[in-house]
């Protein structure tokens, strides 16, 4: 089974590269070598490669610096699917596609389902609904994994902001009220290749959205409190850092934030065995494989 792998270099696409079952014969390529806003780009690589399903793990992730750079979000998340979506529909292969919680306002008090109505608050968000859009109207055999607070040992995330300002600062203060559910790069990773086995074995999926996050859910200051605890635990740290609660008042940023990301992730795991991962656990994994 041929696997084309969009976005290779990021977080949850390097993993996808490192975790690739044997059964698939995966091809991972960045940005440099597929530029996905480029329909060209696009028609060409995938008529040559003529994959079995498509991954894509590729996005403009820049939340704040999307209210500025709209049109280079929209070109990524929605433009960018979409032509990936047009030629995996003329080919009649699946296409897995990850997008995220910021979809939601955060006004809810419980964890969203996949049926409830989205509201993203800022442009990062609505570039990111956007895309599931195009996909679910281009392509009938999409996917789309809802997920959060993404963090592994590759590329930029916030345990890594974490370890370097516990480093740098005798005291720090992190957002105290907004909660969601921090998870690994790995386990997005490990699930999409189990709902790839599945579709290679049945032929198919129930086709639509899935969410699949960490849990349990934590405020961003009970994560940072976590990351210093296990990173003075295993020497990645000499010293534990003050850590101050904030909220988001007091942390003012371009983009609003949703107080309230957390996924309600049943429907995957009932259909499909998709167990969120305690993400204490994985921040373990992660660390483990930091140099110290
Ligand atoms: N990070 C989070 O906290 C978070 C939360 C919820 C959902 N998500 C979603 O999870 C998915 C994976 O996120 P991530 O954290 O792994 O992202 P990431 O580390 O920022 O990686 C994104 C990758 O996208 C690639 N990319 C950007 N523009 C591209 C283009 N025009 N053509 C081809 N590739 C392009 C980049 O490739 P190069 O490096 O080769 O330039 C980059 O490696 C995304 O869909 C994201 O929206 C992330």
């Amino acid at each position: 089974m041929r696997v084309l792998v969009c976005g290779a270099r990021g977080q949850v696409g390097y993993e996808l590269m490192r975790l690739a079952p044997q059964w698939a014969e995966p091809v991972g390529l960045g940005s440099a070598e597929l530029d996905i806003t480029d329909p060209a780009a696009v028609m060409a690589v995938v008529r040559e490669l003529r994959p079995d399903l498509i991954i894509n793990a590729s996005a403009y992730t820049a939340v704040d610096r999307a209210e500025s750079e709209s049109a280079a979000a929209y070109a990524v998340n929605r433009d960018g699917i979409g032509h990936l979506a047009a030629e995996a529909q003329r080919l009649g292969i699946p296409l897995f596609h990850i997008s995220t919680d910021y979809v939601f306002s955060g006004d809810a008090s419980e964890p969203y389902r996949e049926d409830q109505p989205t509201a993203p608050t800022g442009v990062y968000g609505a570039s990111k609904l956007a895309g599931e859009q195009v996909l679910a109207a281009t392509c009938m055999q999409h996917l789309i994994l809802r997920t959060s607070w993404v963090f592994g040992s590759h590329g930029a995330n916030f345990v890594k902001t974490m370890l370097r300002l516990g480093r740098e600062r005798e005291e720090l203060a992190v957002v105290a009220d907004q909660c969601g559910c921090p998870t690994s790069a790995r386990s997005i990773a490990q699930a999409l290749w189990h709902l790839a086995a599945v579709c290679r074995q049945e032929g198919r999926l129930e086709w639509g959205v899935y969410h699949f996050a960490g849990q349990p859910a934590v405020s961003w200051y009970e994560f940072a409190v976590e990351i210093f605890h296990q990173a003075l635990a295993c020497g990645l740290l000499e010293r534990m850092p003050a850590v101050k609660p904030i909220t988001s008042r007091e942390y003012p940023t371009p983009a609003k934030r949703p107080l309230w990301s957390v996924l309600d992730c049943s429907k995957g795991e009932a259909r499909y065995g998709l167990e969120p991962a305690v993400w204490q656990e994985e921040l373990r994994v992660m660390l483990a494989a930091l140099p110290s």
